[in-house]
This record gives structure tokens, sequence and C-alpha cells, in this order.
């Protein structure tokens, strides 16, 4: 039997990108044409235009074997197209962000490295019929007792929850391990929730929409008090990825002496996946979709700064191309001419090796104007929540397009915090002035180092 459950990260991946908040497509009309701004995108019209194509070649299975590769400098939006690629391939796609350099590490091997990410990268949707108890909670109470190991404390012992749903009520009493859930899903008295019959597991489905005129919370969603009795078979649908079903499956090392327990204090989390157990994982996957329970979702690998990669993930990049079951890969570079990495001086253009070069569709990004930098940087000032005037907005435009699109976008946040302090809620043209003295862009840290080099 195969575990199957989702792997909460701790948020680091999230992170990656948080900068691409407003990006949610590619924008493009019926006819396949940039529409100037949205999608959360402004401007580089072809390249959304080039991977509008690219989203229908994969809808029509013609991109088995290839790969894309977007080319441009920094900041030109390679990463949020490539984000924007997956999300035009449908909700709940994996996006999976890596850059070329992390696959070397003293831990694992980098062709490892490299199969995991692409696990990462492929989805699975299971639906199942399940019996579970459905509803808005109405009380939400632990029980306590005396703590049976002695000592002061009390335990709790069981929690009581009430749910209604449209057709009735009911309370259930439930064990201790369900409340520590119901925590970490912080769900609260008015809130939907199920609860798995068999497992036991908790899942927040949303807010009731009974309280919807309270406070808003940006990111809540509101639902509807659920139909039927509380008490039901619900087709439940999970969204995991093919690493999320290796780490679930994965044994932790060692074994149970207390030595081996001791390694596992001083190394946590570390589990071994082998390829014994990824073939396992395979297996079921394969007779769960055969029996029409699950479903493929194959989603975006990106690999930025793809020259990191050395001539051994390329052969294996090739090979994994190849694989029945292979997500889409995106690879980009802001590099020109460049060694292939464990070459011996073989250079390549974005130094990836002719193999690969051949199966590549090429996207170039280019650079932006004032005016477009100026737009995005509205767009990221409205996502933040920042207030920015006229004349600050267009002195971050122009040191945007002066220096570069992310120094003009990382001055919002440290500027927006200067206005607060000031007692205002609007960024002024000031705020900006300080921050330029506050922090350097690359050319005039460079160039304060070469100067201050000079006098030694
Ligand atoms: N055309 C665009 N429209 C809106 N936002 C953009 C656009 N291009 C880039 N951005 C935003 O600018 C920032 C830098 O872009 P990014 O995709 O990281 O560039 P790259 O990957 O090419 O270095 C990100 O926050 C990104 O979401
Ligand atoms: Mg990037």
């Amino acid at each position: 039997m195969v575990q199957i459950s989702e792997v909460k990260e701790s948020g680091s991946r999230e992170s990656r990108t948080a900068a691409h908040t407003h990006i949610n497509g590619l924008g493009l009309d019926e006819y396949g044409a940039a529409k100037k701004v949205d999608g959360g995108f402004v401007g580089q019209a072809e390249a959304r235009e080039a991977c509008g194509v690219i989203v229908d070649l994969i809808k029509y299975r013609k991109m088995s074997g290839k790969a894309i590769l977007l080319a441009g400098g920094p900041g030109t939006g390679k990463t949020a197209l490539a984000l924007a690629v997956s999300q035009e391939l449908g909700p709940k796609v994996p996006f999976c962000p890596i850059v070329g350099s992390e696959l070397f590490s003293a831990e694992v091997k980098k062709t490892e490295a490299l199969m995991e990410n692409f696990r990462r990268a492929i989805g699975l949707r299971i639906k199942e019929i399940k019996e579970v108890y459905e509803g808005e909670v109405t009380e939400l109470t632990p029980e306590e007792s005396e703590n049976p190991l002695g000592g002061y404390g009390k335990t709790i012992s069981h929690v009581i929850v009430g749910l209604k749903s449209a057709k009735g009520t009911k309370q259930l009493r439930l064990d201790p391990s369900i409340y520590e859930a119901i925590q970490k899903e912080r769900v609260s008295v008015g809130d939907v929730i199920y609860i798995e019959a068999n497992t036991g597991g908790i899942k927040r489905v949303g807010r009731s929409d009974a309280y919807a005129t309270e406070f808003d919370l940006e990111a809540e969603e509101y639902v509807p008090l659920p139909k039927g009795d509380v008490h039901k078979k619900k087709e439940i649908v999970q969204d995991v990825t093919l690493h999320d079903l290796d780490m679930a499956n994965a044994k932790p090392q060692g074994g149970q002496d207390v030595l081996s327990m001791m390694g596992q204090l001083l190394k946590p989390r570390k589990t071994e996946i082998t390829d014994k157990l990824r073939q396992e994982v395979n297996k079921v996957v394969s007779k769960y979709i055969s029996q029409g329970i699950a479903e493929l979702v194959p989603g975006v690998l990106f690999i930025d700064e793809v020259n990191m990669l050395d001539i051994e993930c390329f052969t294996y990049l090739n090979r994994a191309l190849e694989s029945k079951i292979a997500p889409i890969v995106i690879l980009a570079s802001n590099r020109g001419k460049t060694t292939v990495r464990g070459t011996d001086d073989v250079k390549a253009p974005h130094g990836i090796p002719p193999d690969l070069v051949d199966r590549l569709l090429i996207v170039r990004t280019l650079p932006y104007n004032k005016e477009e930098i100026q737009t995005i940087i509205f767009k990221r000032a409205k996502i933040e929540g920042l207030n920015i005037n006229e004349q600050a907005l267009d002195r971050v435009a122009t040191i945007g397009s002066e220096k570069s699109l992310r120094y003009g976008l990382q001055l919002l946040t440290p500027a927006g915090i200067l206005a607060t302090t000031s007692g205002r809620t609007e960024i002024l043209p000031e705020d900006i002035d300080e921050c330029l003295d506050l922090f350097l862009d690359g050319k005039r840290s460079t160039k304060i180092l070469e100067q201050s080099e000079s006098y030694l």
C-alpha cells in the first residue's frame, strides 16, 4: 500500500515565487496575441506569444523529447514566463524552480538531485470516494484530564467537534491526535472542514460564507455550507507530486538501536529514497492510472542558470527528456557562448552541449523600456499594498531603467517602511532618495570597491 500524502516543505520553495505573485498567466487573447497589459504581464509581447505557442504544443502532446530555453538578460521575466506557462497548463500544475548550481552539494549526487526535482515537477491527481464528516465547525472544545504519567500537567483526552451541514448537525468526540491536526490547519469555529472517517485526516476547505461580512483577510476563501448530511461519501481530489509519494514512503535511515536513533536526531529528516522505492511508487501510480483513480499532471521543471550544469547533468537531462513520464523542462540563461562545465574547454552557446541544443525551442527575452518598467513597478506596489505617489513612481522607474528592474523593485519595500516610519501612508520621492543612500546597486558598489582598492 502506497502512502499518499502531500509534503509541506518549510516555505523556502514557496518564497522562490513570492516575487511573481502578480503573474497569473501569459495574458494572451483568443488568437494567441499578447494583450498589452494582462495576466500580470507588461510588454515582452513576442516572448509571451512564443510561450503561448509552446503551451499549445504541450497540450497537443508535441513537446515530448524537447525542451525550452529562455535566453535574455537578468530581470527580463524569464522566471515569470516559466511560471506563467505552468499556470496556462491548468490549475494545480506543479512548478518546480531550481538554479543550476544547487544541484552540486556534498550530500546528494547531482543526477540524484536532478531526478528528485524531475519528480517534484510531475503531479498526480487522485480522485477517491471517501467516507467523511463535513460541515461548518460550530464547536471546538478540547476535554482535559489528569496526565496519566503523573506530573502536574493535564493532557487532552478528547476533543469535541460540532459540525453543521445544510441537512443536519453532528457532534463528534475525537482522538487528541486529531486535535493536533486541527491546530496545525488553524481550524476555528466558522470554518468548513472535513474529516476522513478512516484516517482521521483533517482538511480545511475554507471559511463559511456566513462569516463573509467580517473583516476581510486577503487570502481567505469563502465557501458555502456543505450540502447533504454531515456524515457522507464524498469525492476527494488530492494533488500530490511523485516526489511527495517518494517522501511519504521513504523509511528513515538506520535501525531501531539507540546509536542509530541518535544519528537520526543529529541528522533530522534525512530519509533515503532509493531507486527501488521509486520503482515501487511508479508501479502503484501506473496501477491507479489504469484503474482510472488517478491522472498524471506533468508540470514544469524550471532550471535557471543552466550554464552551471555540467556535462554529466546534460547527459542525464537528455535521457530524462525521453522517458515516458517527463515534465516540461524550461531552461534559462543570461550567458552567451561559454565553456560547457566538465569538458576541456568545449565552447557552446549558453554552455549547453550541441546534442541538447538540438532539442531546444529557444525564446528570447528583451530588456524593458522605462514605460514598461514603470507599469511593472506599479503592479508590484499594488500587490504589496504600497501606496506610491506619481513622482516617486517615476523616480523608481527611472532608476529601474538606468540600473536594473530588480533593483528598482527591491527599493519598494524599504521605501514603504521609510514612509510608514515618517507617519505617512504614501511613498514620496524623498523616501526613494533615502533608500538610494542606504542601499547600493551593483554598479555603484563595484565602483566604490575599485576606488578603495586603489588606496591599498
Ligand atoms: N513583463 C513583465 N511583466 C510584469 N512583471 C514582470 C515582467 N518581467 C519581469 N517581471 C517581474 O520582474 C521581476 C524580475 O523578473 P524575473 O522573471 O525574475 O527575471 P529573470 O528571471 O529574467 O531574471 C519579477 O518580480 C517578475 O515577476
Ligand atoms: Mg530568474
